[in-house]
């Protein structure tokens, strides 16, 4: 039994004044559902002030990005390690915008993949096609490669934990999105893949999301995909009123 997930990503987005407030309206709009996870993925220095008010609400708490070393020499990154002590149980990693702007590579997001786990933090990992790979009909390609890459070498029992956003890049930000049909399409090839590299019970277990101009009008689509466990959530996860609908929204879809 998959446990849908919504993730906020604030990506480069509050102060500490926005998102002590961000927490406490949005855990006065939603009490703790063990039906769906809840988790707020905030810039890294906010992560300490929001652990306990998150923890108050049964918000997990995940981090953007990382470094795959403990401890060291590495000016301006952050270690899995620290991201645990502040509070972080999941970490997004090869997010788009680290792929194309940070020019992070698919072996990059391997080891930090592999570093997550060794500090018990769950990865989010992001794969996605361009829009000119879309129109190549690459998607599923490039998309296997990017999965394949990101999880090779792992454990099966750390591969069923994690959770894979299939974020079509043209998707982000941009108001336009995937069908749900088309998402469920590619997550299900997603599963076919983990399925040859691991095991069916592997790929039947961990949970994929959908990312890309997710909103409370066009959550339930998603969800009610079975393929589909839930969203990555960008520009709507800004402002708590609009994240809560998203939440009930998706919560209404998985009931239903
Ligand atoms: P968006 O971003 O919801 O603003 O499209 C999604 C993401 O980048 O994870």
């Amino acid at each position: 039994m998959r446990i849908p997930i919504i993730a906020a990503n604030w990506k480069m987005h509050k102060t500490s004044e926005e998102a002590t407030s961000f927490v406490s309206q949005l855990g006065s709009q939603l009490k703790a559902e063990d039906a769906l996870e809840t988790v707020l993925c905030p810039p890294c220095p906010l992560l300490a002030l929001i652990a306990e008010p998150c923890r108050k609400y049964g918000f997990k708490l995940g981090a953007q990005n990382m470094y795959w070393e403990t401890a060291g020499a590495f000016t301006g990154e952050v270690s899995p390690l620290l991201l645990k002590d502040l509070g972080a149980q999941y970490v997004i990693l090869g997010h788009s915008e680290r792929r194309q702007l940070f020019g992070e590579t698919d072996q990059q997001v391997s080891r930090k993949v592999r570093a997550a786990f060794a500090h018990e933090l769950v990865p989010i990992v992001c794969v996605g096609e361009t829009l000119q790979q879309r129109k190549a009909e690459q998607t599923n390609s490039v998309v296997g490669e990017q999965v394949s890459i990101a999880l090779r070498g792992l454990d099966p029992s750390h591969v069923r934990r994690v959770v894979v956003a299939y974020e079509p890049v043209w998707a982000i930000g941009s108001g336009l999105t995937a069908s749900a049909h088309d998402a469920a399409a590619v997550a299900r090839h997603i599963r076919k893949i983990i399925g040859e590299m691991f095991s069916l019970k592997v790929a039947r277990d961990l949970r994929i999301q959908y990312g890309g101009s997710v909103k409370p009008e066009n959550i339930d689509e998603f969800l009610r995909e079975v393929e589909i466990d839930g969203a990555l959530v960008g520009g709507a996860s800004l402002d708590p009123l609009i994240f809560a609908a998203i939440v009930q929204n998706a919560l209404g879809a998985v009931a239903s």
